[in-house]
């Protein structure tokens, strides 16, 4: 389907935000249709992290829009909201680092992860236990005993838990084996075709916009390049400064 067809489930526009004194978002814009992948991809320190967090309520807004929109496609601005909130309005977030509670169990990661929507428990555990099968014989397991991999299946069910629309990733393959990323890549993908709609941050970019509806680059701060997944693989400048040996910002 045509990305520009799709309504959209969030819409950045004109973003600014930052840490103390110093701004790290000099207005970025970008938009997530519906069902779609849609791939943040930059040099370290460019403001990718900074971009998840702001969207989710982690770090506050000090300028531009941010509006996700619910399934009757009324918009519901995201500014000045608390990530708890954010999650009971549909969006979820699984961070860069510690993603999941490690000294508890799996199951307990997953209770957590259903707090701020009390309703149908049973179906969300069923629902997510299906999705993530790998999961289910470790329930009883303290997720710090797990390995990265398992460690983020259970990051991705404990999220999945609050039955998102839109599912923010920050780096999922992060430290992971190159068969273990492929795995996250391709979980990815499931997740997305059950409906959710995925934002994800990648090093691993050639990877990331295979999989992706579409995708943008950010450099210090700003919108640097944006196309569809298909057409960024093969842009000679994203190829230049992101996938010429395949592994320079992925080492
Ligand atoms: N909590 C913080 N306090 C102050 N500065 C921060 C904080 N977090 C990040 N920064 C700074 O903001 C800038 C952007 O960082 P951010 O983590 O968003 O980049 P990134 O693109 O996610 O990088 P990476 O690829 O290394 O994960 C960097 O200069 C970083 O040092
Ligand atoms: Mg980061």
């Amino acid at each position: 389907m045509n990305i520009d067809a799709r309504s959209d489930v969030l819409k950045v526009e004109g973003l600014k935000a930052g840490y103390g004194e110093e701004n790290i978002l000099h207005g970025i814009s970008i938009r997530v249709p519906r069902r779609s992948i849609v791939a943040i991809i930059g040099p370290n320190g460019s403001g990718k992290s900074t971009l998840l967090k702001s969207i989710y309520g982690l770090v506050s807004i000090r300028g531009g829009s941010v509006t996700l929109f619910d399934a009757e496609e009324k918009p519901v601005s995201l500014v000045g909201k608390r990530s708890n909130a954010i999650t009971a309005l549909g969006m979820n977030m699984v961070p860069q680092l510690a993603n999941v509670f490690a000294d508890m169990t799996v199951l307990e990661n997953l209770q957590m992860g259903s707090l701020p929507a009390r309703h149908k428990y049973a179906e969300r555990y069923e629902r997510v236990l299906d999705a993530l099968p790998l999961i289910k014989g470790m329930l009883s397991k303290r997720a710090a005993t797990l390995s990265g991999g398992q460690r983020q299946m259970v990051a991705f069910g404990r999220a999945l838990m609050s039955d998102p629309s839109l599912l923010l990733l920050d780096e999922p393959s992060a430290g992971l084996a190159p068969m273990v990323q492929e795995e996250i890549f391709s979980k990815t993908r499931e997740i997305n075709a059950l409906g959710v709609s995925i934002l994800m941050v990648e090093q691993r970019a050639r990877q990331c916009l295979a999989i992706a509806d579409y995708g943008y680059v950010l450099e210090q701060g700003r919108n640097r390049l944006e196309g569809t997944g298909a057409a960024m693989i093969d842009d000679p400048e994203v190829i230049r400064l992101y996938l010429g040996g395949g592994k320079k910002s992925a080492a």
